[in-house]
């Protein structure tokens, strides 16, 4: 059993936050100043260190909203439909920015090759809570986590994780279409040259394989070589989810992906949900309630940092348990 949150002292709590160490910059030869260019270029590996037993602690488990127990207990009733095993899962887990608590013991789980929505009102945490999902939050002076985060068995919390190879495991797209300043099959190969693959005819495939999975390649295919800043500001999206799943992560991370975009290319990048989670893990952050409606499985609703209800998105959108849920679903506030 892992120790939680609420059993340590502040200054235990305080000494074991996670915060940037000098790993987290970078300092590989030819490696990206931007952070976000270091996220998309990471390294596919096994992850070090996993501690399967404790991954499997299912009375740990069992508390965090949206994981389900393996197997029914003897006596209970097995689940009709049980839930999918999850990607990934926190527990009690905090974000601080200096000594303001961002995010408030949050729990909860992601299913494998699910989308879940996070919803709530501006300054809520969503993105603060997206963001320590790939340890980006590393990267802002000042911010630190604590609690657990586990993934195939090891809490990425652990300040001896290595944060490149885990951000190639977990994505990232941005709310601003953000390309490099590179062509566009430039765009999409740069990561997997990056980590090694250098052979011409298998990054082209692979650049074909990315723009084909993001609906971009009949639109981009004769003009590879040109900018990816000339392209509209959908493709442009298109082109940074391409870039993200060129690496083969297991998780992609969405900040509003579409807030940004206008209805036709926001329908594109719907669609593309629907399809990427065949292959992906999703979560993404959406003021929209409709596009949470339609893009997700399941649905979380964050208020002032506290995670309030998690369920299934037709529970949250038709009969929410919490009044507060319901009020910001229905407009009232927010
Ligand atoms: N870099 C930062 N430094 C200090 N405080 C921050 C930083 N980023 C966010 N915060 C604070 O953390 C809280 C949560 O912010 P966050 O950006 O995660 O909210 P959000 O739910 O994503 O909001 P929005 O819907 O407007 O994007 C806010 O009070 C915000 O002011
Ligand atoms: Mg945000």
């Amino acid at each position: 059993m892992t120790m939680i949150a609420t059993e340590k002292t502040e200054a235990e709590r305080v000494a074991n936050r996670t915060t940037a160490t000098p790993s987290d910059a970078g300092t590989a030869v030819g490696a990206p100043a931007d952070p976000r260019e270091k996220a998309a270029a990471s390294v596919p590996a096994p992850l070090p260190g996993a501690s399967p037993a404790a991954a499997r602690d299912e009375s740990a488990q069992r508390a965090i909203p949206g994981l389900a127990p393996s197997a029914p207990e003897p006596g209970e009733t097995a689940r009709t439909q049980p839930a999918p095993n999850p990607a990934f899962y926190t527990k009690d887990l905090s974000v601080y920015y200096g000594e303001k608590q961002a995010i408030k013991q949050v729990s909860m789980a992601f299913p494998d090759r699910q989308v879940v929505a996070l919803i709530g009102p501006s300054g809520c945490g969503k993105s603060t809570f997206l963001r320590s999902l790939n340890r980006m939050n590393d990267l802002i002076p000042g911010a630190s986590i604590d609690g657990e985060i586990w993934i195939g068995g090891q809490n990425i919390c652990d300040p001896r994780t290595d944060v490149v190879r885990l951000r190639q495991r977990i994505g990232m797209v941005w709310q601003r279409p953000n390309p490099f300043h590179k062509s566009i099959y430039e765009n999409v190969a740069f990561g997997p040259r990056y980590h090694g693959v250098k052979n011409k005819a298998a990054l082209d495939q692979l650049v074909e394989e990315c723009l084909r999975k993001t609906a971009l390649w009949d639109e981009v295919k004769d003009r590879l070589h040109q900018s990816g800043l000339a392209l509209s500001g959908g493709q442009q999206q298109r082109l940074c989810i391409a870039r993200s799943i060129a690496v083969k992560p297991d998780i992609l991370l969405m900040d509003e992906p579409a807030s940004a975009l206008d209805p036709v290319s926001t329908a594109k990048i719907e669609e593309l949900i629907a399809e990427l989670k065949r292959d992906y893990t999703i979560v993404i952050v959406t003021h929209n309630m409709h596009q949470a409606a339609r893009v997700s499985d399941k649905t979380a609703f964050f208020f002032l940092g506290d995670l309030v209800e998690y369920d299934e998105t037709n529970k949250i959108f038709t009969n929410p348990s919490r009044k507060s849920t319901d009020d910001y679903i229905s407009g009232r506030f927010g």
